[in-house]
């Protein structure tokens, strides 16, 4: 829950003379068990400000941000991974941008990667307490309240300071009634933020349907969970979609729509690989393809197959292909206790098959399930696809070895 003016007063008193009172409280658990008893230790010690300062340490336990920062937990989850700012600040700076005004920083995460990059900032966002945060966070860059839809800086965009400036945005995509899906109702709504600056970066849902957007598009995910979508004016950088591939500390691979694409479909080579969801996301599943010497399955289906895996990727060794039908008696045969099952292009619930094929009980004499055979031996993975269209649609199932990576 965000903090009240008189508990970021007394939040910023305590970090001014050396934070005794935090570092007191980053001594008790605060865990679902102990959380009521350490509580009403810290309300005896600290009265009404016992609240803020298990939020604070609870918001700073999520990791996600620098330790000594001032947040509170809904602030720290509508922050971009800190990695994930950094890689847009770089962009930016690699495309001769030299100021950028952050006009919803929130508590500063942006703004702290854009001045690492080097990059004149500035930061603005309508709330108060977020902002004060900000300035302790980020004391290099000044920050001001206001609204990022009555820009008072805009001339200074055009020449001044600013002038070869952009505007970064972050729509906030949660309110009090939940998730917003509406891009009219994100705040500050996307249409009008978009009519508002010539040269916007804005940071959307890794879902947005962007099929519209005429500029430069790019799918960031990490550590294979998909992030954002964010949008750049083609002013910025241009036309084109580039699949952004992090790890939890750097990025591991980037593909863009100006590389080779191939249209090679055929039936299944030794290995299945489910390219990274920023890949599938931003429809570059052909061209990592081409760049990894892999084939389509299907041509509308992002499966990819192929005799070598891409360096540090996971993919499924093929043991079997079978209609979908004759999976159980496959994996039975095969003498399977544990699937992983994966689906794509076909409308089955891999909870519900794995329900009914009932895998632990009673399959365990088959021909690959010799007695004392380990875990791994008997986990398998199933990737269930469809392969051709209309009436010659077919469901196969892909029995595969438990995923595995190659060495990168
Ligand atoms: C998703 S958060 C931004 C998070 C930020 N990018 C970060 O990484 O920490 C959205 C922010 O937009 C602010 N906001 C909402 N409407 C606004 C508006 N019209 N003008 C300025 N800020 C606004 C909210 O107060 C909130 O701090």
């Amino acid at each position: 829950m965000a903090f009240s003016a008189a508990e970021l007063d007394f939040l910023l008193a305590d970090c001014a003379a050396g934070s005794p009172l935090i570092n007191d409280a980053t001594t008790y658990q605060l865990t679902k068990k102990s959380l009521v008893q350490d509580l009403s230790h810290l309300r005896k010690a600290h009265g009404e400000h016992a609240r803020a300062l298990v939020e604070l340490v609870q918001a700073r336990r999520a990791g996600k941000l620098l330790e000594n920062w001032l947040m509170d937990s809904e602030s720290v989850q509508q922050a971009t991974p800190p990695v994930v700012a950094a890689w847009r600040a770089e962009v930016l700076k690699a495309a001769g941008v030299e100021a950028a005004v952050d006009v919803t920083c929130s508590i500063g995460t942006e703004l702290h990667a854009l001045a690492n990059a080097g990059l004149r900032a500035l930061g603005g966002d309508l709330d108060h307490q977020r902002l004060r945060m900000a300035r302790f966070n980020v004391p290099e860059v000044p920050v001001v309240r206001m609204d990022a839809l009555r820009p008072a800086f805009a001339g200074d965009l055009k020449s001044g300071a600013l002038k070869s400036g952009v505007v970064v945005a972050d729509p906030a995509r949660r309110n009090s009634s939940g998730r917003i899906t509406k891009l009219d109702d994100l705040q500050p709504p996307l249409p009008e933020l978009m009519d508002c600056y010539d040269k916007l970066v804005v940071k959307c849902a890794p879902g947005i349907d962007y099929s519209e957007f005429d500029g430069h598009v790019e799918v960031v995910s990490v550590d294979g969970g998909v992030k954002e979508t964010c949008l750049y004016s083609p002013a910025i950088l241009g036309r084109g979609r580039r699949a952004v591939v992090m790890g939890a500390s750097s990025v591991k691979e980037t593909v863009t729509s100006d590389e080779p694409e191939t249209d090679r479909v055929g039936g299944v080579g030794r290995y299945i690989v489910d390219p990274d969801g920023a890949i599938v996301r931003a429809g570059l599943v052909r061209q990592y393809a081409a760049r990894h010497g892999l084939w389509q399955l299907d041509p509308h289906i992002a499966y990819l197959t192929g005799d070598e895996l891409p360096a540090g990727v996971r993919g499924f060794e093929v043991v079997e292909e079978v209609p979908l039908k004759k999976a159980r008696p496959a994996l039975v045969g095969l003498g399977a206790k544990s699937v992983e099952i994966l689906v794509r292009g076909v409308d089955v619930d891999p909870d519900e098959l794995r329900k009914k094929w009932k895998l632990k009980k009673g399959n365990a004499g088959g021909n690959g399930g010799a007695s004392g055979a380990g875990a791994a031996d008997t986990a398998y993975s199933v990737v269930v696809t469809r392969i051709g269209e209309g009436g010659a649609a077919k469901a196969v199932a892909f029995i595969c070895r438990a995923r595995r990576s190659s060495r990168g």
